[in-house]
């Protein structure tokens, strides 16, 4: 994350200097005290008093949460190392018959200059709400090709995009699965995401139709400290053990080198919708719903530790023999031996309309990102197919692989060393 540049001070900062420095709450209470001390003044404030009453709850409410910006221009697209934010929106598009290669060409253009200037807070030119447009609350707006799209453009795919393998868990649904193109969004409001998904929308719809939509949330920006992971909807901590962006090791298993060359210093985006049985949950205790993951529900921590980030023991047993940490527990078969057969994971939670008799109808937009489909997911995916206490709550209903190109400079688009 980073601020606009040239922008080192934001206007709330300068207002009210010091007390910037402890957040953007204090800042927030400062602004709610000075309003109700002006309204107080005997009923009927002065015009002066009102007018700072007025200026200061507008500044309070210009919190630093909607200011916030992430670059687009860069090496790599933003939106995956980016630390995730509260709102996402997965856009899928399938290509219009007569897209040709020019025409991808001109669509990824003003598609790439209209996703720079909105994560930049800036009014795309045909904006006709541009005042939607200046609250960018770290908005990325991150591209995927699928197999359709690289066809469609002449270019070598590699050998990972296409649907993946079927598994004995699937129940898998046209309607949230496959497309040509992603423009997948996240930011910190929901608003800012709405208006950026209708602004893009508009750029492609000569080129492209929608084919789905899927919207997911975590916790409110500043509702809880930054970096925590994230809690499902099943109450779990939910992200632990999972690479660190900008460590070596983050490098090697997420970004792609090699073959194809156009998807040099890209990567892969898997996305299962996975749907989560809260009501069957409803029906387990607490013992069995830990013993389902091997880790506690309140700290994270492995069945065998005390804190989120202790390493399991998988050789501790319990008192009568059985292994504290179950072999069919989530967190046994998703571990991987292979170092170089880890994931990326930064999922969102789901929550639509529950169907007749329902009370829920939830789960997880799982979000799985690296260098290689078929090395890397696919054997964790096959050995949780072959058993995970956790599959009798969890059925993955879409599916969709896309190849996520490298970022671009300025002055180029997504997809300018494919097509
Ligand atoms: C709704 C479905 C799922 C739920 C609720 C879920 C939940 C969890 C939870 C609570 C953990 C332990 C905390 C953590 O390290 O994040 C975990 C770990 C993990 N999950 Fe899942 N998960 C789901 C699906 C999947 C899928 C489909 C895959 C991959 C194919 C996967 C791969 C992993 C991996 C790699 C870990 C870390 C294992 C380790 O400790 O080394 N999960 N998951």
């Amino acid at each position: 994350m980073s601020r606009e540049p040239g922008r080192g001070f934001s206007r709330r900062q300068l207002l009210f200097g010091g007390a910037a420095a402890a957040g953007a709450g204090a800042a927030t209470v400062l602004g709610a005290q000075a309003v109700g001390g002006a309204l107080a003044v005997g009923g009927a404030p002065d015009a002066a008093v009102a007018g700072e009453a007025e200026r200061a709850a507008r500044l309070a409410l210009e919190t630093a949460v909607g200011e916030a910006t992430v670059p687009f221009h860069g090496a790599r697209q933003a939106g995956i190392e980016t630390p995730p934010q509260a709102c996402t929106r997965f856009l899928a598009l399938d290509l219009l018959p007569e897209v040709d290669a020019a025409a991808l060409r001109r669509m990824l253009r003003v598609l790439s200059d209209d996703a720079a200037r909105i994560t930049q807070g800036r009014a795309p030119l045909a904006d006709t709400e541009p005042e939607l447009a200046h609250m960018p609350a770290r908005l990325t707006v991150t591209f995927g090709f699928g197999p359709g799209l690289v066809e469609r453009a002449g270019g070598t795919a590699p050998e990972w995009l296409r649907p993946l393998p079927a598994f004995g868990i699937d129940r898998l649904r046209p309607e949230w699965s496959g497309g040509d193109l992603l423009l997948h969004l996240c930011a910190d409001d929901p608003v800012t995401v709405a208006h950026a998904a209708r602004m893009l929308l508009k750029d492609a719809r000569s080129f492209a139709s929608v084919r789905w939509t899927q919207q997911g949330f975590r916790r409110a920006a500043g509702a809880e400290a930054s970096g925590q992971t994230m809690r499902n909807l099943f109450g779990q901590l939910d992200g632990t053990v999972n690479p660190k962006p900008g460590t070596a090791d983050f490098d090697e298993l997420v970004w792609a080198t090699g073959e194809p060359a156009w998807l040099g210093g890209g990567t892969s985006l898997v996305l299962r919708r996975i749907a989560m049985d809260l009501d069957g949950w409803d029906r387990v205790d607490r013992p069995g719903r830990e013993a389902a993951v091997g880790r506690k529900l309140a700290s994270g921590a492995p069945l065998t530790g005390e804190r989120e980030h202790d390493e399991p023991d998988f050789e501790a047993l319990t008192p009568v023999g059985f292994p504290l940490i179950a072999d069919f527990s989530h967190l046994r078969r998703s571990r991987s031996e292979v170092q170089g057969e880890r994931i990326f994971r930064r999922g969102y939670n789901y929550d639509e309309s529950p169907a007749d008799g329902s009370v829920s109808d939830a789960g997880l937009l799982f979000a799985s990102y690296q260098a290689d489909v078929d090395r890397q997911f696919v054997p964790i995916q096959r050995r949780l197919d072959e058993l995970d206490l956790l599959n009798e709550w969890t059925t993955p209903i879409g599916s969709a692989v896309f190849a996520i190109p490298p970022g671009c400079a300025e002055g180029g688009y997504i997809g300018d060393m494919l097509v």
